[in-house]
C-alpha cells in the first residue's frame, strides 16, 4: 500500500481539523481506554524528558503531561502540529521526521509512539531511532492497532471496518478517503508476535505486549539495555547490518586503475 511519505502527511493535513473528534466517533470511546492503558505503561514521572513520536494533535502528549513529565511531541505533518500548538500550547511540538528524529544519542528517558508506526513509511528505521535518542535503561511503548486473536471477532472486527465505518465516516469526517487508507493500513498491519520481532531486532530487550479490546490494540513495550556490553553487542550487529558487502576478489577488482 502507498505510504509515500508526502503523501501521509498531506493526508493528515487534511483531517487535522476534526481528527480528535472522528476518532473518539470510530473507536466507540474506546481511545479515551486506549490512551490511559498507554499512559499507565509508560508510567510518567515528574520532571522525566518524554518523546511522543508521531503526536498528531498532541492528544497523547497531553495525557503523558498530566503526571509532571516534560513531554516533547513531533509529527512531521504542519497541519496537526499546527493544530496541536492551538489545542495544548504548554506542549512543546516540533515538526520533524521519525525516520530521522533531530535529538542526540540517549537523550530521553521514555519514548512512545501511538497510532503511528503504522503510517512510517519504513517502521524499523523509526524503531531503531527511538532506540538511539533512549537513554540506557529507557522505556519504549509502542501503541498501536493489531490483531484480535479470537477468529469470530477479529471477523467481525473486519466488517466493521469494511462496511461500518465508512458509513460513519461520511458523516463526521472532512476527508473520508483518509479513513479507506486507516482500514487497509490497520489490515496490512504484523500482528503482536512480529512486531515484538521487529522491536527485538531494533536493538530493545524486555520486549512484551498486552491487548486491549479483545486485540484491536496491543500495548507492546520493551527497554534499552543498561550494560554496556550488551549495548556494544547491539551496536556491533547494527554497524554490521549497514555495512557493504565485499565479494571474494571485489577489493582487488576494485583497486585496480
Ligand atoms: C493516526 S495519527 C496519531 C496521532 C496521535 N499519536 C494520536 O494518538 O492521536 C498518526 C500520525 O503519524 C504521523 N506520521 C506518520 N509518519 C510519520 C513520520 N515519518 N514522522 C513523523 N510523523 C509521522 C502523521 O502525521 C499523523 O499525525
Amino acid at each position: 500500500m502507498n505510504k509515500r511519505p508526502d503523501d501521509v502527511a498531506r493526508m493528515f493535513d487534511d483531517v487535522a481539523r476534526h481528527y480528535d473528534r472522528t476518532n473518539s466517533v470510530l473507536s466507540g470511546g474506546n481511545a479515551i481506554l486506549w490512551r490511559a492503558a498507554m499512559v499507565r505503561a509508560v508510567a510518567p514521572m515528574p520532571a522525566e524528558r518524554i518523546l511522543d513520536v508521531a503526536a498528531g494533535t498532541g492528544t497523547s502528549s497531553a495525557a503523558l503531561q498530566r503526571n509532571g513529565a516534560r513531554v516533547v511531541a513531533l509529527d512531521f505533518s504542519a497541519g496537526m502540529v499546527a493544530e496541536g500548538r492551538r489545542k495544548h500550547p504548554k506542549i512543546e511540538f516540533i515538526e520533524g521526521d521519525a525516520e530521522k528524529l533531530p535529538f542526540g544519542d540517549n537523550e530521553f528517558d521514555a519514548v512512545t509512539i501511538s497510532f503511528g508506526l503504522r503510517n512510517v513509511n519504513e517502521p524499523k528505521v523509526a524503531l531503531s531511532e527511538m532506540y538511539r535518542v533512549l537513554k540506557p535503561g529507557g522505556r519504549l511503548v509502542v501503541c498501536e492497532f493489531s490483531k484480535p486473536p479470537v477468529a469470530i471477532f477479529r471477523a467481525g472486527y473486519w466488517a466493521y471496518l469494511q462496511y461500518v465505518m465508512p458509513t460513519i465516516v461520511d458523516r463526521v469526517s472532512s476527508n473520508p478517503d483518509a479513513y479507506g487508507y486507516l482500514a487497509e493500513s490497520i489490515k496490512a498491519w504484523p500482528d503482536q508476535g512480529e512486531l515484538s520481532q521487529w522491536i527485538r531486532g531494533a536493538g530493545f530487550t524486555r520486549v512484551a505486549y498486552r491487548n486491549l479490546t479483545g486485540g484491536i490494540v496491543a500495548l507492546h513495550r520493551g527497554s534499552k539495555p543498561v550494560d554496556a556490553s550488551v549495548l556494544a553487542s547491539v551496536a556491533k550487529r547494527k554497524s554490521n547490518a549497514t555495512r557493504p558487502i565485499t565479494l571474494p576478489g571485489a577489493a582487488a577488482q576494485n583497486s585496480k586503475p
